[in-house]
Order: structure tokens, then sequence, then C-alpha cells
């Protein structure tokens, strides 16, 4: 049986993960998505919410299911029993870093391997710091994330239109 990891942080999950999500469950038989826990980043939502918001966001998704991490990624792989990660590429900026990662990971274990999806053009745009960003001033994220992450952002972050000082724009 072939499974596959999404790590990410996913702070929040954006219909940009969901898309890369959708199209690694075709391909591998069971898909976790794992939310890497890193001590020295400070995320928006915490653990758990994240992994709720993953785990509405993909209940269509039968094979695939949501989960933490803190620790090396491959050694997670390891443990899960997968030997493949799937990241999506966004645009030549992501390049690099994820060239980079990918080096690294399959140094520290040639087991696993990393694949790479190339998000579809709707999304290239997308990231979970500019829909935080757009949220926070009041902008309409409806088209950018999963349903269900709307409200929990507007509660987060939400403070209308009137998200800048009364003078900002002077
Ligand atoms: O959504 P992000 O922040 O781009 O995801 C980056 C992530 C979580 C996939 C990456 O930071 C990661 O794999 N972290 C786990 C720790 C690890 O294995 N670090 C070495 C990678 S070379």
């Amino acid at each position: 049986m072939s499974k596959a990891i999404c790590p990410g942080s996913f702070d929040p999950i954006t219909l940009g993960h969901v898309d890369i999500i959708e199209r690694a469950a075709k391909t591998f038989d069971e898909v976790v998505v794992a939310v890497a826990i890193n001590e020295t980043k400070q995320p928006l939502f915490d653990r758990e919410a994240r992994v709720r918001m993953i785990r509405e966001a993909c209940a269509h998704l039968k094979n695939v299911s949501a989960d933490s991490f803190c620790g090396l990624m491959v050694d997670y792989a390891e443990a899960q029993g997968a030997r493949v990660i799937v990241k999506g590429l966004r645009a030549v900026s992501d390049f690099e870093s994820e060239l980079q990662m990918a080096l690294m990971n399959r140094n520290l274990n040639a087991n696993v391997e990393t694949l790479f999806v190339m998000t579809s053009a709707e999304h290239s745009f997308l990231s979970s710091r500019i829909v935080k960003e757009i949220a926070g001033f009041g902008g309409d994220v409806s088209k950018l994330v999963p349903p269900n992450v709307v409200p929990v952002l507007l509660k987060k972050l939400g403070r209308g239109k009137g998200g800048c000082p009364a003078d900002a724009n002077e």
C-alpha cells in the first residue's frame, strides 16, 4: 500500500493546500497531512486548531487523515511507514528553499523521496501568510480558504475594515 505525507505549517490550511492534498489523494492509497510543530515559530493557530481545520477541510477525502509532529520530517515519515513526501510548488521563488529541503531530507534519509506537485494556476499567488494579512484588514478570504476556515479566521483576526488606526491614512 502506498502512503504519502503532506507536511507543512498549515497556519491555516488554504485552498492551495487542499488542491495539492486532493491530487496526492488520487495518487497514493493513503495520505497523512502533517502539521509540523516548530517551537521557534509563533503560529496564529495552535496545533489542535490547525489539525481540526485540516480534518474538516479534507472530510470529503476518505484516504486522507490529519496529524501533527515535532522533530524531523523524515523521522516522522519513517515512523508512519511512508516513503514519499508530497509538496506543492507555486512559483520559481519556492524552488530554491524546496530544493534545499528536499536535498537535506534525502541526505538525512535516502529511503524517503520528495515529490513535487505544481500548484493550479488559480492558487499560485496564495499563501497562509497572505490570507492572514487579508483577513486582518477585513478583506474577503472566502475564495482563498476552505469554508470551515473562514469563521475561524474571522473570529481570530476579523476586525472588519477598521483594522487600521484612525489616523493611519492621513
Ligand atoms: O508550510 P511550510 O512552513 O513551508 O512547511 C515547512 C515544513 C514544515 C515542511 C518544514 O519546515 C519541515 O519539514 N519541518 C520539519 C523539521 C525538519 O525536518 N527540518 C529539516 C528540513 S530540511
